[in-house]
């Protein structure tokens, strides 16, 4: 198990930025074209509503650019950009390119795809940099699912959506915020949830849905296992946003109560990427976060990946 040392350098959240496309598709507007209902969705998924549009760069720009604002960085300080995304906008080049360009910065820029464990992969991974040396990172998740998804196959049309969410990690000669992580994937389990190149998204919903419960629950105990606490020590958890149920399955057996998490789920459905930092940026931003608080990230989604993280909360 990978453990901190405690003489590497840190990194801290200094500003977040969130963007979601302005249309918004109901379950009563799926239901006009699907053999399903408001009722079934909400009471399966927990999903209401999911916002549509937009793309992966543009999305991207503007969560990025909140996130820049809020931390006062300026975008030429910048070391490093990286964007979580399993739904690029071009397969050549990376779509970070757009998004470098867009937002003004002169800094290595790629893309890491990790599905919806992507965020917390990135957030690793700039700790990583940081921890050689770069001050200022931009960890941006985002996902266009929307582009990908089939709108007459009742079994996915009904999760996926887009949305965005960014973050300004910097460099912190202080106590740092991560103090456990796990990066996980199962390769053999890529057959239960994919998309073709140019086709549209194929699951195995029942057999994703038992999985995810495990896979979220052993991350996140690595992960508090490294950081050296328990679940109660724990002030909020923002799990990924694929299905309430799994997010209910898997805190009861963490014995985490429900209203230590962050459900956004229900007015943004599955945003791959994005939905970790969608969860916590909301969170952060109506007040249910002080300095101090004991954070855990955790998600998982196709490859089957997995990632969790704690992090010790410091409100900028
Ligand atoms: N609307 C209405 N009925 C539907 C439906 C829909 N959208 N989808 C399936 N059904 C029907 C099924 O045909 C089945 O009918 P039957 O009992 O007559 O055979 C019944 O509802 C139950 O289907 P089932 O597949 O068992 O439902 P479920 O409770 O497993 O929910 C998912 C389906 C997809 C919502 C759920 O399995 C899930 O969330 N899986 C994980 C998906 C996920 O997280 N993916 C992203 C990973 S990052």
């Amino acid at each position: 198990m990978p453990t901190i040392p405690n003489s590497a350098i840190n990194g801290v959240i200094t500003g977040w930025g969130r963007a979601l496309p302005e249309t918004i598709v109901t379950n009563d507007d799926l239901a006009k074209t699907l053999d399903t209902s408001d009722e079934w969705i909400r009471e399966r998924t927990g999903i209401e509503q999911r916002h549509i549009g937009g793309t992966t760069a543009s999305l991207s720009i503007e969560s990025g650019r909140r996130a820049l604002e809020m931390s006062g960085v300026d975008p030429l300080s910048i070391d490093a950009l990286i964007l979580a995304t399993t739904t690029p906008d071009r397969t050549v080049p990376a779509t970070s390119a757009a998004v470098q360009h867009g937002l003004g910065l002169r800094c290595g820029a790629f893309d890491l795809n990790a599905a919806c464990s992507g965020f917390v992969y990135g957030l690793v991974t700039a700790h990583g940099l940081i921890a050689i040396g770069m001050r200022n990172i931009l960890v941006i998740g985002t996902d266009t699912l929307s582009r990908i998804t089939d709108w007459t196959d009742r079994n996915t049309a009904i999760l996926f959506a887009d949305g965005s969410g960014a973050a300004v990690i910097q460099a912190t000669d202080g106590p740092g915020q991560l103090l456990g992580w796990d990066i996980d994937a199962d390769g053999s389990l890529e057959d239960l949830l994919y998309a073709d190149i140019g086709k549209t998204l194929y699951m195995e919903g029942k057999e994703v849905f038992r999985r995810a419960v495990r896979i979220m629950v052993d991350s996140a105990e690595k992960s508090l296992k490294a950081a050296g606490l328990t679940t109660s020590d724990i002030t909020l958890v923002a799990p990924h946003q694929a299905n309430i149920r799994i997010i209910e399955a898997a805190c009861k057996r963490l014995d985490i109560p429900m209203s230590k998490t962050s459900w956004v789920g229900d007015k943004t459905g599955n945003t791959s990427s994005a939905s970790i930092p969608l969860a916590l940026f909301e969170a952060a931003d109506n007040g249910r976060l002080k300095t101090g608080d004991n954070v855990l990230l955790v998600g998982f989604g196709a490859g089957m990946t997995a990632a969790s993280a704690v992090i010790k909360w410091k409100q900028p």
